[in-house]
């Protein structure tokens, strides 16, 4: 199976809010890192819309054919406006109004996570849990009727950087049990955050990943040496 590439904007919408005008374009963005390989557009509205906003959500829907991979809070307002967006994903993460970017995997014991699932999909959209590395999270999700799960790469992507063996093999390796236990499941499996050309690399001898969602490194690697380098290389990597 050929593993996917979803790039995450969020990160050109920063930039462009940093002057308050509409530079750098975010559909623009959007358009590029297709024509080079991007399989879907991942955008998280946040509740606040401090990087990207409703109205940019609205204009990628309308304007780009690639899927939107919507991220968002497990909130009843969100999902009622990702019934009016209607992307092909949403993947619901936790959401911390001061943190800088998300920090873990949801919480899955909250309690009307279910009804929000159930609502999402009933509109024909299909849901994504960003969970931790935890086998448990993995049967949880399952069990709450999900057809997919992310799991959150953050903390091997430090190992990696901080070439820490131990941790490194430590975190691998709850990586390579999630999968592991997806796969009794017709769940699909994804990876993201904090990934770089060297976790992405590490990580590929996981076989069979349905999507990496990489957005921070790709955008910044891009100022050096532009998109169509950095997706490209990426994609030779997931291949
Ligand atoms: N996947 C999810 C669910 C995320 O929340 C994020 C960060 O917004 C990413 C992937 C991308 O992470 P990064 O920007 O570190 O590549």
């Amino acid at each position: 199976m050929r593993s996917k590439l979803g790039v995450n904007i969020d990160h050109v919408a920063t930039l462009r809010n940093a002057r308050g005008e509409n530079h750098p374009v975010l559909l623009k963005a959007a358009k590029e890192v297709i024509k080079y390989g991007a399989d879907s557009i991942t955008i998280h509205v946040r509740e606040d819309q401090r990087h990207v906003k409703k109205k940019d959500a609205i204009l990628l829907k309308r304007k780009i054919k690639k899927p939107i991979n919507l991220e968002m809070a497990p909130t009843i307002a969100m999902v009622n406006f990702a019934i009016k967006l209607n992307p092909k994903f949403v993947c619901i993460v936790p959401e911390k109004r001061k943190e800088v970017t998300t920090e873990g995997g949801l919480n899955l014991t909250q309690k009307n996570l279910k009804k929000l699932i159930n609502k999402l999909k009933k509109n024909n959209i299909e849901v994504s849990l960003f969970i931790n590395p935890s086998v448990k999270d993995v049967r949880n999700s399952y069990k709450l009727g999900v057809n997919a799960i992310e799991i959150h790469t953050g903390s091997f992507a430090k190992a990696i950087k901080a070439k820490n063996k131990n941790k490194l093999n430590y975190e691998f390796d709850k990586i390579k049990k999630c999968k592991l236990e997806c796969d009794k499941t017709k769940m699909k499996f994804n990876l993201g955050h904090g990934l770089d050309y060297d976790s992405t690399k590490y990580l590929s001898k996981i076989k069979n990943i349905n999507e990496y969602n990489i957005g921070h490194f790709i955008i910044g690697e891009s100022l050096f040496d532009g998109f169509p380098k950095v997706i490209k290389k990426f994609k030779r990597l997931i291949r």
